[in-house]
């Protein structure tokens, strides 16, 4: 069909009045506003309709292979072992990528994570890894093929072939304020994760104050939305609701961060981390149809083996010094008593100020910077012990972080309930 052959006008009057796009319309408006027949401002309109009325079953269905359709699609089946990749939506602290592509790459599946950097408060994979001298984040394709082969795991940059629409539009959201709307983040992430080839997906959907999904309620429904479209769409799909009220581990920043997961492949690290990575890890190893015991490949140090094997593969060297902050502030306990509280999004937003995170996407981002926490909900404290340390390299962020951590940690006389890391498991999808 030509370009001609609908008029945009018409396409956003019948989703704003709750009608149902048909396929082809869809499949025209997709490749319309990608090749520039369709302006921002129609497709801005298009996606505040949908933000209000939604996306139908099948509406959400063709529109997520719509957007798969402007670019390429990977293949990994020339490799020798079954793909297995891991989405998070995104929090405070999450590094669990870092320790886990190695892991399940130590049980005998290829793991292929195409990875971003951090806008806003959350980290970006690649930003975190770059804190490692010498890493490079940019592959062919060829030779992530190539890796792939030969140690098991590779963690880098998305080439732009992978659903250039979606590029567009997120972009187009995030300065109209239609981010939040699940059928445009389910097809989003879905359009990218089934246009990379993988075998199978396991998404780690995060519920609370430091994720995109405030509630369990909202997060469950995302989560059933994309393991509807990954089922669908033949990739076996599985969902963790996972907990992002508390921020994830003792660190949200790029190298202290590193430092923390290679704690965790070393057979240490915080319990928290722990427990997710080997939770994510079950659901990769058995929906990639592998039998094997990640909690054994961590203890015995094959994990470890294959995270030192892929960061030399990428040009950096595992050995190296992390780098450290000029600066480095404290924040101590005013009482004595338990802490109840300790809020992610003020931690990112905090990490974000102090240089860890970026506020425009050529922005640079400070290796060393970010925010450690000494204490989690649940541990004793003293009056005048450091809760809170705040790393940067410009001495002047640290009032502003300052002032957003102020209000983020309470602490009271009785232990909060314990918070449960994986609060459910989606494995059936709707629509
Ligand atoms: N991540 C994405 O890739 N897309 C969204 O819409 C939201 C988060």
């Amino acid at each position: 069909m030509d370009a001609s052959t609908f008029d945009a006008v018409d396409l956003i009057r019948t989703k704003r009045d709750g009608g149902v796009l048909t396929d082809d319309q869809i499949d025209w408006l997709i490749r319309s506003y990608t090749d520039g027949g369709v302006a921002a401002e129609q497709m801005a309109a298009m996606a505040m309709a949908i933000y209000f009325n939604g996306l139908g079953p099948d509406e959400l269905h063709r529109w997520t292979h719509a957007m798969i359709g402007t670019g390429t699609r990977m293949d990994f089946s020339s490799l020798s072992r079954p793909t297995a990749d891991k989405h998070s939506t995104g929090g405070v602290g999450d590094k669990i990528t870092l320790p886990l592509a190695p892991l399940v790459a130590a049980c005998g599946v290829a793991v292929p994570q195409l990875s971003g950097r951090g806008l806003g408060h959350t980290g970006g994979t690649l930003d975190k890894l770059e804190a490692i001298p010498g890493w490079r984040a940019g592959l062919s394709n060829d030779e992530m093929l190539a890796q792939l082969e030969d140690v098991g795991a590779v963690v880098c940059a998305a080439g732009s072939g992978l659903a250039p629409a979606d590029k567009l539009l997120y972009a187009l959201r995030d300065v109209t304020g239609t981010v939040e709307s699940i059928p445009l983040i389910a097809s989003s992430i879905m359009s990218k994760k089934i246009a990379e080839g993988t075998g199978s997906l396991v998404l780690d959907v995060k519920v609370g104050s430091g994720a995109f999904m405030k509630t369990a309620d909202r997060a469950g429904e995302l989560a059933r939305t994309m393991v509807g479209l990954g089922t669908a769409a033949g990739v076996r799909t599985v969902a963790l609701l996972t907990d992002m009220q508390t921020p994830l581990g003792r660190t949200a920043g790029n190298g202290l961060e590193v430092a923390e997961s290679v704690e965790v492949l070393a057979g240490g690290g915080p319990a928290d981390v722990v427990e997710l990575t080997l939770a994510l890890a079950q659901e990769m190893v058995a929906a990639a149809g592998v039998e094997a015991d990640p909690a054994e490949a961590l203890a015995s140090g094959r994990a470890m083996d294959v995270w030192r094997r892929m960061i030399a593969a990428q040009g950096g060297d595992p050995d190296a010094t992390l780098p450290r902050a000029r600066h480095v502030d404290q924040i101590r306990a005013d009482r004595d008593g338990v802490l109840t509280e300790l809020d992610a999004y003020a931690v990112g937003v905090a990490a974000w100020r102090l240089g860890a995170g970026r506020a425009r996407k050529e922005d640079p981002v400070q290796a060393a910077a970010g925010v450690e926490w000494h204490r989690r909900p649940g541990d004793q404290v003293r009056s005048g012990e450091v809760l809170l340390s705040l790393h940067t390299d410009t001495e002047e962020r640290i009032p502003r972080a300052k002032e957003v951590l102020a209000g983020a940690w309470q602490i009271g006389d009785a232990a909060p309930a314990v918070r449960p890391v994986v609060l459910d498991r989606i494995d059936h999808g709707d629509g």
